[in-house]
C-alpha cells in the first residue's frame, strides 16, 4: 500500500534493498584491506547509510555533517551552508561521502572543496540516486545506486518539507502536494 500523497512508486523496497546490497559488495571489494571514513550528509542519508554500512564488510569510522542548500521548496537556493561539521580529523584517511541524491550537485561540489582542504588520502562519493539532467556544478559520484528521472522523489530518507522520510520505498508526490 502506498501513501495517499504518493502518485506512483518509482523504486520498490525490494529493488532498493537489492541495489544497496550490491553497492555494499562493490565497496567491500574496492576498499578491501583499508579502513573507510564514512561521512553521511544529513538528514537524507540516514536510511541509506544505515543499510549500506551493514552490507559493507570493511572496517569503518562514521561521522555526519549537516549541509543545507534547500529551503522547503523543491529546487536549490544555490547557497550552501555547513551547519554541523565533523567531530574528528580526516587527514590521511580514505573518505567516502554518503549522500541520498545528487541533483544540481551544488551541495557536493561545495562539500568536496571543503573536505579536500583537510587532506584526506582519498575522496569518493557514493549516492543512492543521481539526477544527471539537473546538474549545474561540475561533480560526479563514484558510486551510484540508481539513475533518477527529473522528478522530485521522496521516501527512504528523502523528504519534502521534512515529511515522507520514513516511507520504505521511493515515490513521486502528487503535484497538488507541492504546488
Ligand atoms: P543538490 O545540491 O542540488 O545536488 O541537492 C542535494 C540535496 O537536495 C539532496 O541531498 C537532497 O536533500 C535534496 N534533493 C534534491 N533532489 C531531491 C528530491 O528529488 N527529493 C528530495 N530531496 C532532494
Ligand atoms: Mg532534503
Amino acid at each position: 500500500m502506498s501513501h495517499p500523497d504518493i502518485e506512483r512508486v518509482l523504486f520498490t523496497e525490494d529493488e532498493i534493498k537489492a541495489r544497496v546490497k550490491e553497492l555494499g559488495q562493490q565497496l567491500s571489494r574496492d576498499y578491501a584491506g583499508r579502513e573507510v571514513f564514512c561521512i553521511g550528509v544529513l538528514k537524507g542519508c540516514f536510511v541509506f547509510m544505515a543499510d549500506l554500512l551493514r552490507s559493507m564488510d570493511v572496517k569503518c569510522e562514521l561521522d555526519f555533517m549537516v549541509v543545507s542548500s534547500y529551503g522547503s521548496g523543491t529546487t536549490t537556493s544555490g547557497a550552501v551552508r555547513i551547519t554541523k561539521d565533523l567531530g574528528r580529523s580526516i587527514e590521511g584517511k580514505d573518505v567516502l561521502v554518503i549522500e541520498d541524491i545528487l541533483d544540481s550537485g551544488v551541495t557536493l561540489h561545495y562539500l568536496r572543496g571543503f573536505l579536500e582542504q583537510r587532506n584526506p588520502a582519498s575522496f569518493r562519493i557514493c549516492t543512492l540516486f543521481d539526477k544527471p539532467a539537473r546538474r549545474k556544478a561540475d561533480i560526479a559520484a563514484d558510486y551510484v545506486g540508481f539513475l533518477c528521472p527529473d522528478e522530485f522523489i521522496v521516501g527512504y530518507g528523502l523528504d519534502y518539507d521534512e515529511k515522507y522520510r520514513n516511507l520504505p520505498y521511493i515515490g513521486v508526490l502528487k503535484p497538488e502536494i507541492y504546488t
